[in-house]
């Protein structure tokens, strides 16, 4: 890409991990920038972890990779890696909705339904929340989905089947460098000429990771629970999803 992403305008929108800035000329692409910063329960418990933003960003644009190179391509705004921490991505309209896939029971689960921590479930469990930081983001159903006006009848069986490809994409994934993928959350966008395509990121902070031999917490879930070295977890998870996204691309070549 001939572009010059050096002339980047003030940032127009900062959110508790992230930086979205304008760039001049550009209209159609925004730069993310990670940032180090952590948050808990809505924004009450807040820290940084080292190298969060470069660890994120490698992760987030490598799993990207793997969505869109699997034989089911699921689209994301993911244009161009431009720096450690910043990513060239495609500017969208979103949808106030954060989209959940559990495979095991854990976290807000089990805290709503009598389900035993760590209890694998048949059928992966697909989830709305409403994105609100006001109402704390509540669950939604199908039906109160369209009636708030977020998405539509056709929306919803799109985002539902996206969702669950991501699943079965990421879960063999993960599967092959030892990693459990527990649940995850995604978020979607509308580009211009209207279709749905996966925005903001997949990493430790999204998704619960576990080791599949030591079930050892990989993810975001050692800062919720203050279990420490959060830093060598998303290092781990970093090394290993680098090294398999470069075994793949060396086995097609
Ligand atoms: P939960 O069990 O707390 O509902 O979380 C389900 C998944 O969604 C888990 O992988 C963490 C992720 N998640 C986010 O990425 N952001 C959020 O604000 C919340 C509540 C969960």
């Amino acid at each position: 890409m001939n572009m010059d992403y050096k002339k980047v305008l003030p940032h127009i929108y900062e959110g508790k991990a992230n930086r979205l800035y304008e760039v001049e000329g550009h209209p159609e692409y925004l730069i993310i920038e990670r940032k180090d910063d952590i948050t808990a329960g809505n924004g009450a418990k807040h820290d940084t972890i080292e190298d969060k933003g470069f660890y994120n960003n490698k992760i987030s644009n490598q799993l990207f990779w793997v969505l869109r190179n699997n034989s089911a391509v699921v689209p994301t705004h993911f244009v161009q890696e431009l720096s450690d921490c910043e990513t060239l991505i495609q500017k969208t309209n979103p949808i106030k909705l954060e989209i959940v896939v559990r495979n095991i029971a854990t976290g807000s689960i089990i805290e709503r339904l009598p389900f035993d921590d760590g209890q694998e479930f048949t059928n992966p469990i697909f989830e709305l929340y409403y994105k609100d930081d006001a109402l704390g983001d509540p669950l939604i159903n199908h039906s109160e989905a369209l009636a708030l006006g977020v998405i539509s009848e056709r929306d919803y069986a799109d985002i539902e089947g996206m969702a669950l490809i991501v699943n079965d994409t990421l879960k063999e994934f993960f599967n092959e460098i030892g990693i459990i993928l527990v649940d995850f959350k995604i978020e979607v966008g509308r580009t211009p000429q209207g279709d749905l395509i996966i925005i903001d990121e997949i990493s430790p902070d999204t998704c619960r990771l576990w080791d599949a031999e030591t079930r050892k917490k990989l993810d975001k879930d050692r800062f919720r629970q203050g279990l420490g070295d959060e830093a060598g977890a998303y290092r781990e998870i970093y090394r290993r999803v680098c090294e398999q996204v470069f075994f793949i691309v060396f086995r097609d070549v």
